[in-house]
């Protein structure tokens, strides 16, 4: 392993020692894995991927009143501490600042195929066996009921309303969870969607009979 990249995960595990479980070194971990494994597919720029999926989370916005400049600032004073290249710094800065769901409202301009890699792996993360942990931790921390029949899914348009929603957890899965699948860039990542989709529409399945009784 490149000493940059050794430096740069234990640089990431003391920065988010004390993070909820969503966004801790783990979920760092999972994502670096799946970039690294879709990067074997699609042939991007192995050192900006690792920093990008490594750094992408260093500060999140909703623990930071809403700054999301935050996190991007820590990640580039930290890549050039241990002097990596300006064009590289930028580069990864780009994709950590427009691969996030909810800024997938905005319209971005940047693109990119490590772009593609490490937003395909995040999401990734966001569905399946995990996802669906991930969905229930966080609807757990906000104090929201798993489900309930009377408050309908919406089709959130705006950044603003999918921040502020107070919905169930279950609607999260209607919301955006099922979502992901086509929202995939990379074929590599579509296939591991795939999987992962339908094992969340069996669980949904499973749900909804248990809610009945069954
Ligand atoms: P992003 O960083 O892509 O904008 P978030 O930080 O909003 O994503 O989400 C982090 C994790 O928490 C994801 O697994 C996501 O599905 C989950 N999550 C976000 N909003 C909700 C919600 N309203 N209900 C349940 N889970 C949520
Ligand atoms: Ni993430």
């Amino acid at each position: 392993m490149q000493p940059s990249i050794q430096k740069t995960i234990d640089f990431v595990k003391k920065t988010l020692a004390n993070a909820e479980a969503g966004h801790d070194w783990f979920h760092i971990e999972r994502v670096y894995k799946t970039a690294q494994n879709i990067n074997q597919k699609e042939n991007g720029d192995d050192l900006v991927v690792a920093y990008a999926a490594l750094l992408h989370d260093i500060a999140d916005p909703k623990f930071n009143d809403g700054d999301e400049k935050i996190g991007p600032n820590i990640a580039a004073a930290f890549l050039k501490s241990i002097e990596v290249d300006q064009s590289i710094i930028d580069h990864v800065i780009l994709i950590i600042e427009n691969m996030s769901f909810k800024n997938s409202f905005d319209q971005n301009s940047f693109t990119s195929r490590e772009m593609q890699i490490v937003q395909d792996a995040d999401r990734l993360d966001a569905i399946g066996a995990i996802g669906i942990a991930r969905a229930f931790t966080y609807g757990g921390f906000k104090n929201r009921v798993l489900y309930d029949p009377e408050i309908k899914p919406e089709q959130h348009l705006s950044k603003e309303t999918y921040k502020n929603t107070t919905a169930p957890t279950i609607n999260h899965f209607y919301e955006k969870l099922l979502l992901l699948k086509d929202m995939m860039n990379t074929n590599a990542g579509k296939d591991i969607a795939e999987e992962r989709h339908q094992f969340m529409l069996l669980y949904l399945k499973h749900f909804f009979n248990e809610w009945e009784g069954n």
